[in-house]
């Protein structure tokens, strides 16, 4: 192969390993199932039946809204979920309002506040502040748009769990905890370092606070080996399939209308999956133009082509040294434009 072919192949070559390192943690996503962390129909009671298991994680509910007025749409999940979970069972009830969250992080994460007034939009606050708070105070996260269809009391006895989602990763809306869980105490620990912006809004959103952060984290988590152990050692952080989530009789939530902050560059990001095969042709049409025009500019810059690399005014090193040697004799052959 010649030289000049060789080198810009290579360099192609790192271009295209460097991206793929960068992008690494969102292709093991599609092929991370977390199925070994399952928490199945199997090991669950009964609806209504007790289980014997020591509970880890602590009766609290937390919710997060702007203010104390829950929009009617969101009303009747809420009330499902307070109702289920009685403070004479020794519940209690968190509804975290702005005000709260911000006197919160600056009372116990002063370091946090400045990062957290700052985000631009107030759904990356309501997500940075579910993790927070379990971390803290340990206990169940819930969207206000899931509405509970039985207990969570048999969740209690796992140290960790979040909701596994279908295609790929996992989801930010139902969550629970021990306070401390090494998990939660790694996500509060570095969500500053991914306060980035990523042009559209909800890949911003996504990628700094949202689900796709949550989900990368968890690839993490799960390559650097740290979910190892039994529930009762703490560290092991479980998950709740879909069916264990909603829509069957055993399932533990029920989903009302929400997305609320969905904007036009959702429509666009939906769009594009829907057209997935039509962007995936284009997407390797500019990739190839990109190279070929890449080769173009590097042939003309590096002389490559051999045919015509001796009336070149420049090519790679040995050739340009032979024709620096030549040039007085042939400048007058040189046509630029040639090349
Ligand atoms: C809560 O926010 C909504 C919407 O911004 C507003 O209409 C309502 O008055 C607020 N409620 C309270 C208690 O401040």
């Amino acid at each position: 192969m010649r030289r000049p072919l060789l080198i810009f192949l290579l360099v192609v070559l790192a271009i295209i390993l460097f991206m793929v390192h960068q992008v690494w943690s969102l292709l093991t996503l599609l092929v991370v199932d977390g199925a070994a962390d399952a928490i199945t129909k199997a090991e669950l009671p009964a609806i209504g039946s007790a289980r014997k298991a020591p509970s880890l994680i602590p009766k609290i509910i937390h919710q997060t809204y702007k203010n104390e007025s829950i929009p009617p749409v969101w009303q009747e999940a809420q009330a499902s979920c307070v109702e289920l979970h009685p403070e004479s069972e020794g519940w209690e009830y968190k509804l975290w309002t702005d005000a709260m969250s911000v006197d919160f992080i600056e009372a116990e994460y002063p370091w946090f506040l400045e990062t957290f007034k700052g985000y631009p939009f107030p759904i990356q606050r309501a997500d940075a502040i579910r993790y927070f708070v379990l971390a803290h105070y340990g206990g169940i996260y819930i969207d206000l748009d899931d509405g509970c269809n039985r207990p969570l009391d048999p969740l209690l006895v796992y140290p960790a769990f979040v909701r596994r989602t279908v295609p790929t990763g996992i989801s930010n809306d139902v969550m629970g905890s021990v306070p401390g869980h090494p998990f939660f105490m790694m996500v509060t620990q570095v969500i500053q370092g991914y306060d980035r912006s990523w042009i559209l809004p909800y890949i911003t959103v996504m990628g700094s606070t949202g689900p796709l952060f949550l989900s990368v984290l968890w690839v993490h988590w799960l390559g650097g080996g740290k979910n190892i152990g039994d529930d009762a050692d703490g560290g092991r952080l479980r998950l709740i399939f879909p069916d264990e989530y909603e829509g069957q009789s055993w399932s533990f939530l029920t989903h009302h209308v929400g997305n609320s902050w969905h904007g036009y560059d959702v429509q666009l990001i939906f769009w594009l999956g829907r057209n997935w095969v039509l962007v995936t042709i284009v997407g390797f049409a500019v990739g190839l133009t990109l190279i070929a025009s890449g080769w173009l500019g590097y042939r003309r810059f590096a002389g490559g082509d051999a045919s015509k690399r001796a009336k070149s005014p420049t090519g790679h090193k040995l050739a340009f040294w032979n024709r620096w040697r030549q040039r007085q004799h042939e400048y007058e052959l040189v046509d630029r434009h040639e090349v």
